[in-house]
Protein backbone atom coordinates (compact mmCIF):
# COMPACT_ATOMS: atom_id res chain seq x y z
CA UNK A 1 0.00 0.00 0.00
CA UNK A 2 1.32 3.16 -0.60
CA UNK A 3 2.17 5.73 2.26
CA UNK A 4 0.46 8.62 2.52
CA UNK A 5 2.07 11.62 3.77
CA UNK A 6 0.33 14.09 6.79
CA UNK A 7 0.11 17.38 5.46
CA UNK A 8 -1.02 21.13 5.66
CA UNK A 9 -2.24 23.52 2.74
CA UNK A 10 -3.43 27.01 2.08
CA UNK A 11 -6.84 27.44 1.52
CA UNK A 12 -8.35 30.35 0.27
CA UNK A 13 -12.13 31.14 -0.07
CA UNK A 14 -11.55 34.20 -2.65
CA UNK A 15 -14.00 36.97 -3.21
CA UNK A 16 -17.53 36.53 -4.29
CA UNK A 17 -17.57 33.13 -1.75
CA UNK A 18 -18.80 34.87 0.94
CA UNK A 19 -21.54 36.97 -1.20
CA UNK A 20 -23.14 34.10 -2.71
CA UNK A 21 -23.31 32.20 0.46
CA UNK A 22 -20.57 29.90 -0.17
CA UNK A 23 -18.82 29.72 2.52
CA UNK A 24 -20.62 26.68 4.51
CA UNK A 25 -21.22 24.67 1.44
CA UNK A 26 -17.11 24.82 0.13
CA UNK A 27 -15.94 24.07 3.77
CA UNK A 28 -18.33 21.37 4.07
CA UNK A 29 -16.39 19.67 0.61
CA UNK A 30 -13.49 19.61 2.35
CA UNK A 31 -14.72 18.45 6.01
CA UNK A 32 -16.90 15.72 4.24
CA UNK A 33 -13.32 14.43 2.73
CA UNK A 34 -11.88 13.95 6.17
CA UNK A 35 -9.39 17.34 5.91
CA UNK A 36 -9.01 18.80 8.85
CA UNK A 37 -9.46 22.98 9.21
CA UNK A 38 -6.88 23.65 12.11
CA UNK A 39 -6.87 27.34 10.43
CA UNK A 40 -9.64 29.99 9.94
CA UNK A 41 -10.27 33.68 9.65
CA UNK A 42 -11.68 36.63 7.40
CA UNK A 43 -9.74 39.24 6.13
CA UNK A 44 -9.53 41.89 3.50
CA UNK A 45 -6.17 41.32 1.50
CA UNK A 46 -3.81 44.62 1.18
CA UNK A 47 -2.43 44.67 -2.25
CA UNK A 48 1.50 44.53 -0.74
CA UNK A 49 0.03 40.88 0.22
CA UNK A 50 -1.82 39.96 -2.47
CA UNK A 51 1.49 40.59 -4.13
CA UNK A 52 3.52 38.98 -2.47
CA UNK A 53 1.41 36.22 -2.24
CA UNK A 54 0.93 35.74 -6.39
CA UNK A 55 4.88 36.75 -6.56
CA UNK A 56 5.70 33.90 -9.13
CA UNK A 57 3.29 35.53 -11.58
CA UNK A 58 4.02 39.06 -11.67
CA UNK A 59 4.69 39.66 -15.11
CA UNK A 60 2.06 37.37 -16.66
CA UNK A 61 -0.43 39.26 -18.91
CA UNK A 62 -3.37 37.93 -16.01
CA UNK A 63 -1.59 39.60 -13.09
CA UNK A 64 -3.32 42.43 -12.66
CA UNK A 65 -6.83 40.95 -12.70
CA UNK A 66 -5.45 38.61 -10.29
CA UNK A 67 -4.39 41.32 -8.12
CA UNK A 68 -7.58 43.14 -8.61
CA UNK A 69 -9.74 40.15 -7.80
CA UNK A 70 -8.44 38.19 -4.94
CA UNK A 71 -8.27 42.00 -3.13
CA UNK A 72 -11.94 43.17 -3.83
CA UNK A 73 -13.95 41.96 -1.14
CA UNK A 74 -13.35 40.03 1.69
CA UNK A 75 -11.59 36.22 1.55
CA UNK A 76 -11.44 32.95 4.12
CA UNK A 77 -8.28 32.02 4.32
CA UNK A 78 -7.31 28.52 5.86
CA UNK A 79 -4.97 26.72 7.05
CA UNK A 80 -6.06 22.53 6.56
CA UNK A 81 -4.21 19.40 7.37
CA UNK A 82 -4.74 15.69 6.87
CA UNK A 83 -3.38 13.08 4.73
CA UNK A 84 -1.92 14.31 1.60
CA UNK A 85 -4.14 17.14 1.90
CA UNK A 86 -2.33 19.54 -0.89
CA UNK A 87 -2.87 16.70 -3.37
CA UNK A 88 -6.05 15.82 -1.98
CA UNK A 89 -8.08 19.73 -1.84
CA UNK A 90 -6.60 20.48 -5.41
CA UNK A 91 -8.69 17.63 -6.47
CA UNK A 92 -11.64 18.56 -4.59
CA UNK A 93 -11.13 22.01 -6.11
CA UNK A 94 -10.78 21.40 -9.81
CA UNK A 95 -8.97 22.13 -12.26
CA UNK A 96 -7.59 26.38 -12.30
CA UNK A 97 -9.26 27.10 -16.09
CA UNK A 98 -13.00 26.38 -15.39
CA UNK A 99 -13.49 25.26 -18.84
CA UNK A 100 -11.58 22.33 -17.77
CA UNK A 101 -12.84 22.04 -14.55
CA UNK A 102 -14.87 18.66 -14.16
CA UNK A 103 -18.14 18.69 -12.64
CA UNK A 104 -18.15 17.79 -9.02
CA UNK A 105 -15.60 19.82 -7.97
CA UNK A 106 -15.69 23.05 -6.80
CA UNK A 107 -14.48 24.85 -9.26
CA UNK A 108 -16.53 22.74 -11.61
CA UNK A 109 -20.15 23.57 -9.64
CA UNK A 110 -19.81 27.16 -9.19
CA UNK A 111 -16.75 29.44 -11.13
CA UNK A 112 -18.20 30.18 -14.54
CA UNK A 113 -14.75 32.14 -15.22
CA UNK A 114 -11.29 31.58 -14.35
CA UNK A 115 -10.29 34.89 -13.49
CA UNK A 116 -12.74 34.27 -11.11
CA UNK A 117 -12.26 30.74 -9.96
CA UNK A 118 -13.04 31.06 -6.09
CA UNK A 119 -10.92 28.83 -4.32
CA UNK A 120 -7.30 28.82 -3.87
CA UNK A 121 -5.42 25.99 -3.24
CA UNK A 122 -1.47 25.79 -2.20
CA UNK A 123 0.20 23.30 -5.07
CA UNK A 124 3.37 21.84 -3.25
CA UNK A 125 4.36 21.49 0.37
CA UNK A 126 6.95 24.44 0.07
CA UNK A 127 4.11 26.81 -1.24
CA UNK A 128 2.10 25.13 1.45
CA UNK A 129 4.76 26.31 4.09
CA UNK A 130 5.42 29.95 2.48
CA UNK A 131 1.56 30.59 1.50
CA UNK A 132 0.66 29.65 5.33
CA UNK A 133 3.31 31.69 6.92
CA UNK A 134 2.51 34.79 5.21
CA UNK A 135 -1.18 34.67 6.26
CA UNK A 136 -1.34 32.76 9.56
CA UNK A 137 0.47 33.64 12.73
CA UNK A 138 2.10 30.16 14.42
CA UNK A 139 -0.46 31.05 17.22
CA UNK A 140 -3.46 30.80 14.64
CA UNK A 141 -2.58 27.47 13.55
CA UNK A 142 -4.50 25.18 16.17
CA UNK A 143 -4.26 20.97 15.24
CA UNK A 144 -6.37 19.00 17.48
CA UNK A 145 -6.45 15.65 17.83
CA UNK A 146 -8.98 13.54 15.62
CA UNK A 147 -11.03 11.18 17.33
CA UNK A 148 -12.73 9.77 13.85
CA UNK A 149 -9.31 9.51 12.21
CA UNK A 150 -9.72 5.67 12.46
CA UNK A 151 -13.16 6.51 10.31
CA UNK A 152 -11.74 9.01 7.54
CA UNK A 153 -8.25 7.69 6.51
S1 LIG B 1 -0.02 29.62 -15.26
O1 LIG B 1 -0.76 29.92 -16.49
O2 LIG B 1 0.43 28.21 -15.19
O3 LIG B 1 1.03 30.56 -14.98
O4 LIG B 1 -1.07 29.90 -14.16
P1 LIG B 1 -1.58 28.95 -13.04
O5 LIG B 1 -0.43 28.45 -12.21
O6 LIG B 1 -2.49 27.95 -13.62
O7 LIG B 1 -2.41 30.00 -12.21
C1 LIG B 1 -1.79 30.96 -11.43
C2 LIG B 1 -2.81 31.76 -10.67
O8 LIG B 1 -3.37 32.72 -11.55
C3 LIG B 1 -4.74 32.49 -11.73
N1 LIG B 1 -5.03 32.61 -13.16
C4 LIG B 1 -5.70 33.60 -13.65
N2 LIG B 1 -6.24 34.67 -13.07
C5 LIG B 1 -6.91 35.52 -13.87
N3 LIG B 1 -7.05 35.36 -15.20
C6 LIG B 1 -6.51 34.31 -15.81
N4 LIG B 1 -6.64 34.19 -17.14
C7 LIG B 1 -5.81 33.37 -15.04
N5 LIG B 1 -5.16 32.25 -15.31
C8 LIG B 1 -4.68 31.80 -14.13
C9 LIG B 1 -5.02 31.12 -11.26
O9 LIG B 1 -6.33 31.02 -10.77
C10 LIG B 1 -3.98 30.92 -10.18
O10 LIG B 1 -4.39 31.45 -8.95
P2 LIG B 1 -4.97 30.52 -7.81
O11 LIG B 1 -5.29 31.45 -6.70
O12 LIG B 1 -3.92 29.54 -7.45
O13 LIG B 1 -6.20 29.88 -8.38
Amino acid sequence: MQRMAHEKTYVMLKPGVLQRRLVGEIIGRLEHKGLQVIGLKMMQIPEELARKHYAEHDGKPFFGDLIGYITSGPVVAMVVAGEDAISRVRLLAGATKVEQAQPGTIRGDFAAVTTKNIIHASDSPESAEREIGLFFGADQVVPWEDPNADWTV
